[in-house]
């Protein structure tokens, strides 16, 4: 499984790149808004940090801009994957650039129907967004297992990246369900990595060490 950070912001993606265990980033205007630079300037910074796969999305919003400004985005560097929505003026974009051969990210996915559309295209990724399914009160988890049933059933090669994943459990229950990557916030990726119980065993293994062998107080 690839963990993404999901992230624009250099600090946070330095800090965790530092664990090692990251494979890419993806960004979305938001993410990009919140940092206030150019996004080609920001994803080339990013391109700097991460040498693993980094969407970067279009905001035009006909086919024919989405493409022309998915080619330069993918100019930017040898690891940008485009990232285009799955609506109409998207599935034409990202159809045209797949046969580029340039690698689109389909996102804002919020059902099985729309990721056999993503694979249709070509879509080197599709992004199921299960926090955001969850909260209109469906299962996120359930969609993500249909999509990656259905793709098992035709082959299909679209990678599948869950995304709006708002804590652990959606990382297990997308590992569970196979996803090749999770985009994980850094709140989220602490989260994975922090457990109560590991603190409060490593606090009495090493106040136990030092009672037995260094008598200097905590
Ligand atoms: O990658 C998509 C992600 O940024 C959206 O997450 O929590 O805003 O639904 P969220």
């Amino acid at each position: 499984m690839k963990f993404f950070l999901d992230s624009a912001n250099i600090e946070e993606i330095q800090r965790a790149s530092a664990w090692g265990i990251i494979d890419g980033v993806t960004t979305n205007p938001s993410l990009i808004a919140k940092e206030g630079a150019p996004v080609e300037d920001q994803i080339r910074r990013i391109s700097g940090i991460i040498d693993g796969d980094i969407s970067a999305e279009v905001v035009a919003t006909s086919a024919k801009e989405m493409i022309a400004e998915g080619r330069l985005l993918a100019r930017i560097h040898r690891n940008i994957i485009v990232k285009i929505p799955l609506v109409p003026e998207g599935v034409i974009a990202a159809g045209a650039l797949a046969k580029d051969g340039i690698r689109t990210n389909v996102t804002l996915c919020f059902s099985a129907a729309q990721a056999i559309v993503a694979a249709k295209t070509g879509a080197y990724v599709v992004s199921p967004f299960i926090g955001r399914v969850d909260d209109i009160g469906w299962p996120g988890v359930e969609v993500l297992s249909d999509i990656l049933a259905i793709y098992r059933n035709y082959g299909f090669k679209t990678q599948v990246l869950a995304a709006s994943v708002r804590g652990p459990l959606h990382v297990v229950q997308a590992a569970k369900a196979g996803a090749h990557i999770v985009t994980l916030t850094l709140k989220v990726l602490e989260q994975l990595i922090q457990h109560p119980l590991t603190e409060k065993g490593l606090d009495q293994f090493l106040k136990d060490h030092r009672e037995a062998f260094d008598l200097t107080p905590a």
